[in-house]
């Protein structure tokens, strides 16, 4: 079985000491910088946009996974790929041409996600499972860090993992909002490959412990 990957979500960080923190990501035992981008539209919320995540790419050393929570993301899809993105997601629930989407995302060299909010059900990916890199299932509503995690996530993972299988696809599974060391092996085990955490990760008092111990966790 492959190694479950720990991808930190840079939206928790210290945007005063944002190199420090990349730092200490490329340091540490995470497999991924996660990014996460927010309109105001398409989420409650606005979190940082080009500049900030060119400023991240600079020193960042390993794999940067973008969440796009924003309307149209066809129109930004070059300019995330010429911003140094690895992985481009894109909600379901923002697409009105969702394969069309996926295909752009990967003329541009970048792995193609996508994102399912909570009340968004797995079956809708029947029909393009075998185009997606990866899917984000959100396990808390979109917007913002350090909320708690929603329980139904499990069957959604399970659900996912079914479809995977069945279509015979290799999609990453990846969980997204409220994971800590309470949820991550039950994660794992119904299926999920990568885990995003936020406010676990940067708000406890030593980081790269942290990291490692989920990440230990993950693959016990
Ligand atoms: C929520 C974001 C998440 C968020 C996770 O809209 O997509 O990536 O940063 O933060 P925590 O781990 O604090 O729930
Ligand atoms: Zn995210």
């Amino acid at each position: 079985m492959s190694s479950k990957l720990i991808a930190p979500s840079i939206l928790a960080a210290d945007f005063a000491n944002l190199q420090r923190d990349v730092e200490m990501v490329n340091n540490s035992d995470a497999d991924w910088f996660h990014i996460d981008i927010m309109d105001g539209v398409f989420v409650p919320n606005i979190s940082f946009g080009m500049p900030v995540l060119q400023a991240i790419t600079k020193h960042a050393k390993k794999t940067v996974d973008v969440h796009l929570m924003i309307v149209d993301p066809d129109r930004y899809i070059k300019t995330f790929a010429q911003l140094g993105s690895n992985i481009l997601t894109v909600h379901y629930e923002a697409c009105t041409h969702l394969h069309r989407t996926l295909q752009a995302i990967k003329v541009e060299g970048m792995k193609a996600g996508v994102a399912l909010n909570p009340h968004t059900n797995i079956n809708l990916l029947e029909d393009t499972i075998n185009d997606i890199d990866l899917v984000c299932i959100m396990s808390v509503n979109p917007g913002f860090g350090g909320q708690s995690f929603i329980e139904n996530t499990y069957n959604k993972v399970k659900q996912l993992k079914e479809l995977i299988t069945r279509k015979g696809a290799s999609t990453l599974i990846e969980i997204d909002g409220g994971v800590t060391n309470k949820n991550a092996k039950e994660l794992v085990d119904a299926g999920a490959d990568v885990l995003v955490a936020g406010s676990y990760v940067f708000k406890s008092t030593n980081q790269l412990e942290t990291i490692k111990n989920l990440k230990a966790l993950a693959n016990s």
